[in-house]
């Protein structure tokens, strides 16, 4: 036709054509990645059948035209047809009884109907509510199997008056099981490749399982039309509605395709819908807080009714913008009804498929801005959710074959919503959690668990009364309360209760929480409960110290404290807090200069606002210029202890430096050695060496993700590591411990060792613990203690009062000190509980999803100088194991994303990248460049983007220098290096360069540049220090202030919008 241009398509291969380029666990995975590469639209061509993937909003708009285009059930919807028939979700548009069902049941999910069903809703949400309040605060819920019980029970129930019971059983119901089998197989058959011999044991489960959906479908059907009833449910609609067109009824078997059919369409909906909008809450604790007061407001304490339903205006942002982000739903499936042309020019035939990946086209940012990814309610409130652009948002499908039951689906999940909001406050089970997806016929989060707390100090049979809209008698009279049990408790022990709170990413915060936990009974005090920040939001317990312990992260809480500041935050009058007693401890990094702190302070200054008192003065480390536990210790016991000892009459002496004593540790050696049963999630693909013999070694490393993790370019691999054997032999050595010996730790005192297990030594050493911190004051106290060499004694005790600093300054460890000083005579025990918990090292991801969605590279230096100790090599933790491991190797890790503002920029066309790094800086950008290159692979055109890259000299250290020659080539990147050892040079620094370039730097930054800068901290220094100086000389130039004042505020404003900066030593 004239005007066609060629849909982009993949390079395909014989027989399977564009089968391989799809992930078999999680197709959306590929579909997305293949519209971040090919653009909105894309042809695969899969065995049989051809596919049109169309992901932005205009093409979409126009798919919508139901005189051009219409569903016809092919693929995953043409097997489940098998089990259904002409049903309402597999029928094609021409077979009367998709008509004659249309029209019976449209009234029958008419708002009337829907209201009606409300308290059998009620019903299903009320036994969810009461299993999580009996489940307790510390019980780690599967959110998407309880959401999924809820709405089967609840559709069996409204639709069928049957009870399915699943809170009650343990067992799957044999329809729900037979159910979900179907659906999974009926997603595989399409993609299948061999001939149909080979899937015989396959197939017959498949029609068996129809078989128990059927005969399950008749029996209920039977059964009404023996014993009638007055029941208002959908099998009474469908039993006596007479079609107002035909005057036909309902034909059995169409009754009994359609009951099995809203079980299908409706269950994993609703289900995801309600795991992805609690996920999403969780991750935004402002929408958390803000629905929860909705829910308060609206509907307080007393019970819920069907009219609360239209009154939760931002309960219904909520659940929209859940639809626009995570569409349970993520693409369905069009057909021309004749050869098209498709905005004009692509053309579209009649017998194939067209996919509307609507996943894709909800974020696209011609409609939701530069913003679209991320989760936002306020765009969805009623106001501007009305004004989206027609056909913007499509979760429910489109016209007459668009969802019936989306009246439905509202009501069951604006109300459990509303009953579980009102009732608990939630946390994620594992704050570093981020969205992984199962994906079956929907797509829902995979591995998504959270804990439930009951609020205002509910108990369980309180909330079962309040739920049967009973009168409930008063909360504890202390108001403010702790929920059940505590999470850990030390067994045995009287003292007086504290609290310890933290909120901590990578673990520094939590490891100082445990060490006043381990410490609190020398000081006669039991702890009630330790536990990360968020588990407290909404109620801090009276009467008892509360020790909050936290980090900052860019200004920001740590992931698992962002929901307390935003409780405490929210906090009116001067008396919310009266009686809670508190003190704060925060941990930071003065680089970080503008929210130094922040976090910690605004803890301490909002709780004492909110009258809480203020037990010890707040302590504050910072880990730029020292070690947090050191700073951390002499709070401890300069002003933390001795607050105590004044305010609750308890000791505050150090009773027992040698705290690690009850920890009591027994060493075998079995005869046989035992094989380690370490669970790993990824696999170690490759490894290489980027630089030359004699440089400083920086490595790349490429590791299968586990399965269910996807990235984005710019995202951290956070890597749990194992201690350098070296330094690991040294501990054994010092504790004449042979290799295979045992040890079995047990300790009545909280401990992240593993406890009354017999696990060989070199394995605790190795992993659980690490062994090259600087020793505290307190640990020398220990050493000096565990000595009776007079000479000893007495250098140590130097070193643990005027000549601490060289401590620190040579961070000397507990473990360089036993080999200097070898008539100290330290019990393993103690040495272990002197020691921190390991903890996790984050690197920046070096490849982008379009290179491979389920592979990640890293890009690290490693390591390895001469101690400042004096003492051998210091081998760093991380960067040692990963440059030790082999292809075949697996590790712990998991993606962790990073800032929002970290990622290539949405529209890619129309806005230029700068991107500035130093040394294994380059890491990110790498990611971003084959992103690109990807991009242009596919025929996309791009705005231009420059790398300015620093190294020592070319040849040696030039990370990368082919790959990115050949992306030069392409147009990918333009790169611009310095070369710091190279006399002759261009340029000596990434600064020098930019200022060399400050014309095109200026050019690009008129034309809307978006700038990334990453490196060492002071690299990140001397790159604001030369974009000061070009915008200096700028504002100069136009005759405007050019203070370092106002440059300053104008960069900081700048943060995250025009520029993004990942830096860190
Ligand atoms: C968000 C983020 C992304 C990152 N991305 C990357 C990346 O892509 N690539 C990369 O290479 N790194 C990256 N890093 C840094 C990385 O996380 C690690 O910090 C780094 O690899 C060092 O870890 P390690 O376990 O090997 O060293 P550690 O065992 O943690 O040792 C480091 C500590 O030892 C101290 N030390 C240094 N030299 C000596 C010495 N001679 N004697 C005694 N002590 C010494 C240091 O001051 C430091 O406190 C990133 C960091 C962050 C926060
Ligand atoms: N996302 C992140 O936060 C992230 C990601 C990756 C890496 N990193 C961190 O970045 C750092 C990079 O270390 P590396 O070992 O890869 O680097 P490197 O090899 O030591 O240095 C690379 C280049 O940077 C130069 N350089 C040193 N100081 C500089 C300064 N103030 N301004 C500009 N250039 C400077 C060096 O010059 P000389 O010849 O003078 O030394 C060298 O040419 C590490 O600390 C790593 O942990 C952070
Ligand atoms: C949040 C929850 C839900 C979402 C996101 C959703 C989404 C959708 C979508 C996208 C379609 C169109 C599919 C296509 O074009 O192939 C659809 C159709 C359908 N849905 Fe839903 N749905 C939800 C809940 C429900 C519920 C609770 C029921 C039953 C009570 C239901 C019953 C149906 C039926 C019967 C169809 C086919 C309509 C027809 O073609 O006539 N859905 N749904
Ligand atoms: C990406 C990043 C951002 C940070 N932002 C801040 C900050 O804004 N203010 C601050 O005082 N410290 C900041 N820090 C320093 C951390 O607070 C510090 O590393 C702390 O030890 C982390 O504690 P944790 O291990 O318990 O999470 C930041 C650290 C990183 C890695």
């Amino acid at each position: 036709m004239s005007g066609e241009v060629p849909i982009p398509e993949p390079p395909g291969l014989p027989l399977i054509g564009h089968l391989a380029e799809l992930d078999r666990e999680l197709p959306i995975r590929s579909f997305i990645s293949l519209a971040d590469k090919y653009g909105e639209i894309y042809r695969l061509r899969l065995p049989g059948r051809s596919l049109v993937v169309c992901s932005s909003h205009r093409l979409i708009d126009e798919l919508c035209d139901e005189k051009r285009f219409l569903k016809v059930p092919k693929g995953a919807l043409h097997e489940i047809r098998q089990g259904v028939h002409d049903g309402l979700f597999t029928a094609r548009l021409e077979e009367p009884n998709w008509g004659i069902a249309h029209r019976v049941l449209m009234p029958a999910f008419g708002p009337v109907s829907i209201r009606g069903m409300f308290d059998e809703m009620h019903d299903i949400s009320s036994q969810l509510a009461m299993k999580w309040a009996r489940y307790g605060p510390h019980h780690p819920i599967e959110v998407p199997d309880d959401f999924t019980r809820l709405a089967l029970d609840t559709l069996a129930l409204c639709s069928m008056g049957y009870r399915f019971n699943s809170y009650y059983t343990s067992e799957l119901h044999p329809f729900v099981a037979a159910m979900g089998d179907f659906l999974t197989e009926s997603g595989n058959r399409p993609n299948r490749t061999m001939p149909s011999w080979f899937y015989r044991k396959e197939d017959a489960k498949y029609w068996q399982d129809i078989e128990t959906l059927r005969t399950t479908a008749d029996e209920v059907l039977q059964e009404r039309k023996n014993h009638p009833s007055d029941r208002k449910d959908l099998l009474t609609a469908m039993l006596k509605g007479v079609d107002p067109k035909t005057g036909q009824h309902m034909s059995d078997s169409s009754i009994t395709d359609n009951l099995i059919t809203f079980l299908i369409a409706g269950h994993e909906t609703t289900s995801g819908l309600l795991s992805f909008a609690f996920y999403e809450l969780l991750k935004h604790p402002e929408a958390y807080r803000k629905a929860q007061q909705e829910v308060d407001m609206v509907i307080g304490k007393g019970p819920i009714t069907v009219e609360h339903m239209s009154k939760l205006p931002y309960i219904a942002a909520v659940l929209r913008e859940t639809l626009r982000v995570d569409s349970p739903i993520s693409q369905y499936a069009l057909t021309a009804k004749e050869e098209t042309l498709l905005a004009g020019k692509y053309l579209i035939r009649p017998d194939e498929t067209i996919g509307v990946l609507i996943k894709k086209a909800h974020c696209d940012p011609a409609v939701f801005g530069a913003d679209a990814e991320q989760f936002k309610p306020e765009r969805m409130l009623d106001e501007p959710f009305n004004k989206l652009p027609k056909n913007a948002w499509k979760p429910f499908g489109n016209g007459l074959r668009g969802c019936i039951g989306r009246p439905f689906a509202w009501q069951e999940a604006t109300l459990a919503m509303a009953i579980l909001l009102q009732n608990f406050n939630f946390v994620l089970d594992d704050p570093g959690y981020s969205l992984a997806l199962k994906q079956t016929l929907t797509l829902k989060p995979r591995g998504f668990r959270m804990r439930a707390s009951l609020r205002d100090g509910l108990t369980a049979s309180q909330l079962e009364n309040r739920l049967a809209g009973k009168e409930i008698s008063p909360a504890s009279p202390q108001g403010i309360v702790r929920n059940g049990s505590n999470s850990a408790t030390t067994n045995g022990h009287s003292g007086k209760p504290m609290t310890v709170l933290y909120g901590s990413n990578s673990g520094t915060c939590e490891s100082l929480a445990q060490r006043i936990a381990s410490e609190a009974s020398h000081r006669g005090f039991r702890i009630s409960r330790l536990d990360h920040l968020d588990t407290a939001n909404g109620s801090l317990p009276k009467g008892e110290p509360v020790v909050i312990i936290t980090a900052s992260y860019e200004g920001q809480p740590p992931d698992n404290a962002a929901h307390f500041v935003s409780w405490i935050e929210s906090l009116k009058g001067e008396t919310a807090l009266e009686g809670v007693q508190y003190t704060v401890f925060g941990v930071g990094h003065r680089e970080w200069a503008q929210t130094f702190h922040r976090i910690p302070k605004l803890i301490d200054s909002k709780l004492s606002e909110a009258g809480a008192t203020r037990i010890a003065d707040l302590g504050l480390a910072d880990v730029g210029s020292g070690d947090a536990f050191v700073d951390f210790e002499s709070w401890e016991d300069g002003v933390f202890w001795p607050a105590l000892a004044k305010q609750y009459g308890t000791s505050s002496d150090e009773s027992d430096v040698l705290q690690g004593a009850s920890l009591k540790v027994t060493v075998t050696s079995p005869r046989s050695s035992t094989l380690r049963q370490d669970v790993m999630d990824g696999l170690v693909v490759s490894t290489r060496t980027l630089t030359a013999e004699g440089e400083p070694v920086k490595k790349h490393i490429e590791i299968t993700l586990p399965s269910d993790q996807t990235y984005r370019a710019g995202d951290y691999l956070a890597v749990l590591p194992i201690n350098p054997k070296p330094v690991v032999e040294r501990a054994m050595r010092r504790f004449h411990l042979p290799w295979d010996s045992h040890v079995t730790i047990s300790s009545d005192e909280i401990s992240y060792l593993p406890t009354n297990t017999s696990l060989p030594a070199h394995n605790i050493l190795g992993a659980y613990v690490e062994l090259s911190q600087p020793a505290t004051k307190r640990n020398i106290a220990g050493l000096v203690e565990a000595t009776k060499d007079q000479d000893a004694k007495e250098a140590l005790k130097k070193l643990a009062s005027e000549s601490y600093e060289e401590v620190l300054a040579k961070r000397i460890s507990v473990l360089d000190l036993l080999e200097k000083y070898p008539s100290v005579d330290l019990p393993l025990g103690v040495f272990l509980s002197m020691l921190p918990p390991m903890r996790v090292r984050q690197y920046s991801i070096s490849s982008s999803p379009l290179w491979n969605p389920s592979h990640v590279t890293l890009t690290f230096s490693l390591l390895e100088a001469p101690s400042k100790s004096g003492q051998g090599m210091h081998l760093g933790v991380a960067s040692t194991y990963m440059a030790s491991l082999q292809p075949g190797d697996t590790l712990h890790v998991a993606v962790r994303p990073s800032h929002a503002a970290f990622h290539l920029p949405q529209d890619v066309e129309n806005t230029p990248v700068i991107c500035v790094a130093a040394g294994a800086g380059i890491a990110p950008f790498r990611g971003f460049v084959q992103e690109r290159a990807a991009m242009i692979a596919a025929g996309r055109k791009l705005a231009p983007a420059t790398l300015f890259f620093g190294c020592r000299r070319p040849g040696r250290d030039d990370l990368y220098a082919e790959e990115l020659a050949e992306w030069e080539k392409e147009g990918a990147i333009r790169v611009v290096r310095a070369y710091s050892r190279d006399p002759g040079a261009k340029y000596r620094y990434v600064q020098d360069a930019l200022l060399g370039e400050e014309e095109a730097v200026l050019e690009a930054w008129r034309t809307g540049v978006k700038m990334f800068i990453c490196g060492s901290r002071a690299v990140g220094d001397s790159v604001r220090a030369a974009v000061m100086r070009i915008a200096r000389e700028e504002a100069r130039r136009e005759g405007k202030d050019d203070s370092d004042e106002h440059l300053s505020e104008w960069w900081e404003g700048l943060r995250n919008t025009r520029y993004a900066s990942d830096v860190f030593d």
